[in-house]
């Protein structure tokens, strides 16, 4: 049957496609999800190979050093593919999404010549527009969020199945210009959006299969959504009312700020069963002297303080963060201060760092900047602590039973992945299983007998064991 409103190629009569990479954060997941379902409108099919594609999108990640020359270099790789198609008489467009194209804007159209248009991550629901447009037109960097959501607001509510953990962008952009972050320039302002529409894709995301929804913001818990009522709910609030929504098991949120980390937010995770017992809070420095440095508004003994809190109210928390080491003027102390820190809260997972420089951060500006040499001994005798805490933490699970949401096929047959409440990947092994829906999409408990640094491995229960076929 012949599919109506779709884009079809007059000359080979075949549907476009297109092809969509993600760089860096879960945020960038969400969004080039949404690139995906705009593009499907415009009738194009999605493709896993650019050599086949009639336009690329790049939705780039900003955070990380040398960001832009990874882009730059990845768009050299696709001028050969782009010069193959030429053979054939093919023409591959090439977008550039993403805080990348945000930071950069022209001057890429001016270093790549390939690229055809650059849009921030506030403004991609113009990418369909910006197509058909000159290239010297091309580029759009506007910070118009709310814009954004309204227009995407149809592009998210389809039909087709989700993974069974899904993703809610809730939250964009941050207020509070860390020394050492790029977010504030490349997100923009702090925007939240209203709960009407949360309450419509999440229902909408349960009906296609979503069991554990993880809400997204670069400041998530300062979430100040407009309610319909004309005041403004809280993060607390927000999970509540996801919490009643019939079919989600499972509800997290990330990346937290501890200044924001509210009373009523702690409160959340003892009295709302579906909110789950891992929470991210990013410290960056046990040293007070380098947080203020770092303008993260906050010190030791705050976070400290949180972290009982949150103990206290679900004594079986996992923690996670995010460290950075050698920022300008850390001295050994503070570094001292770091590893006590983390020794004191214990971690079951935590990302670390070395500092790098972003042009334009006040961190960059600083003339005492830590040596390279220092900063990677910092990092590996911070991640070798670190290293130990997460096995520690996956070897406190070997024995118990764990509720584990399977998400997808491991690699080899017969083999399961899922999760359990702790974000703790779990491998088990159905070898004779002929259905695979027998267990993934489907939250089912296992026995932990085995622990990894990076997963545990398990077996179903017997009572949960799938009938053979
Ligand atoms: N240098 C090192 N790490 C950084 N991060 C953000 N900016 C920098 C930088 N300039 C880290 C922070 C943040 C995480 C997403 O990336 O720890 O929480
Ligand atoms: Fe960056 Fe700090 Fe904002 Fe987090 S809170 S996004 S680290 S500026």
């Amino acid at each position: 049957m012949k599919k109506t409103g779709t884009n079809i190629d007059a000359k080979s009569a075949a549907p476009r496609k297109a092809f969509i990479k993600t760089y860096g954060c879960q945020m960038n997941v969400y969004d080039s999800e949404r690139i995906e379902n705009m593009l499907s409108k415009e009738g194009y099919e999605i493709t896993a190979s650019p050599e086949e594609a009639d336009l690329t999108v790049l939705n780039t990640c900003h955070i990380r050093e040398k960001a832009a020359e990874k882009v730059y270099s990845e768009l050299g790789r696709l001028r050969i593919i782009q010069a193959k198609q030429g053979e054939t008489g093919q023409a591959m467009k090439i977008a550039v999404a993403g805080c990348v194209a945000q930071a950069e804007g022209e001057e890429m159209l001016r270093r790549a010549s390939n690229v055809d248009v650059v849009v921030g991550p506030q403004a991609y629901q113009d990418l369909p527009e910006l197509l058909k447009q000159d290239r010297k037109n091309a580029v759009r960097q506007d910070f118009a969020a709310d814009d954004k959501f309204e227009a995407l607001k149809k592009a998210s509510q389809r039909n087709a199945p989700v993974q069974p953990a899904a993703f809610l962008t809730i939250q964009e952009g941050c207020d509070k210009f860390c020394t050492f972050c790029v977010v504030p320039y490349t997100r923009g302002a702090e925007y939240s959006r209203p709960v009407a529409d949360l309450l419509d894709e999440a229902q909408n995301l349960v009906a296609r299969g979503a069991k554990d929804i993880t809400l997204l913001g670069q400041n998530v818990n300062a979430y100040h959504g407009a309610t319909d009522a004309g005041g403004t709910e809280t993060l607390s609030g927000l999970l509540h009312q996801l919490a009643e929504i019939g079919g989600i098991e499972r509800l997290r949120y990330t990346t937290s700020h501890p200044k924001d980390m509210d009373e009523q937010l702690i409160a959340a995770h003892r009295d709302i069963p579906q909110v789950m017992p891992y929470l991210h809070l990013p410290v960056q420095s046990g040293s007070d002297r380098v947080l203020k440095a770092m303008n993260r508004r906050h010190g030791r003994s705050l976070y400290f303080d949180i972290v009982a809190k949150l103990r206290d109210a679900r004594p079986d928390l996992a923690l996670s963060s995010d460290i950075i080491v050698g920022f300008p003027g850390e001295t050994d102390a503070d570094f001292q201060d770091t590893l006590d820190l983390v020794e004191t809260v214990e971690y079951a997972q935590c990302y670390s760092f070395k500092y790098s420089p972003r042009a334009g951060t006040p961190g960059a500006e600083r003339e005492d900047q830590v040596p390279e040499e220092v900063k990677s001994e910092r990092l590996a005798v911070l991640q070798h602590i670190l290293n130990a805490q997460q096995l520690a933490f996956n070897q406190s699970k070997v024995g118990t039973t764990q509720p584990v949401l399977f998400e997808r096929l491991g690699k080899k047959p017969g083999q399961f992945i899922g999760r359990t409440p702790y974000m703790q990947a779990v491998h088990i092994d159905v070898p004779y299983l002929s259905d695979p829906s027998a267990v993934i999409g489907r939250i089912l408990d296992c026995h932990i007998q085995h622990a990894g640094p990076n997963s545990l491995k398990g077996a179903l229960l017997q009572k949960d064991l799938p009938d053979v076929a």
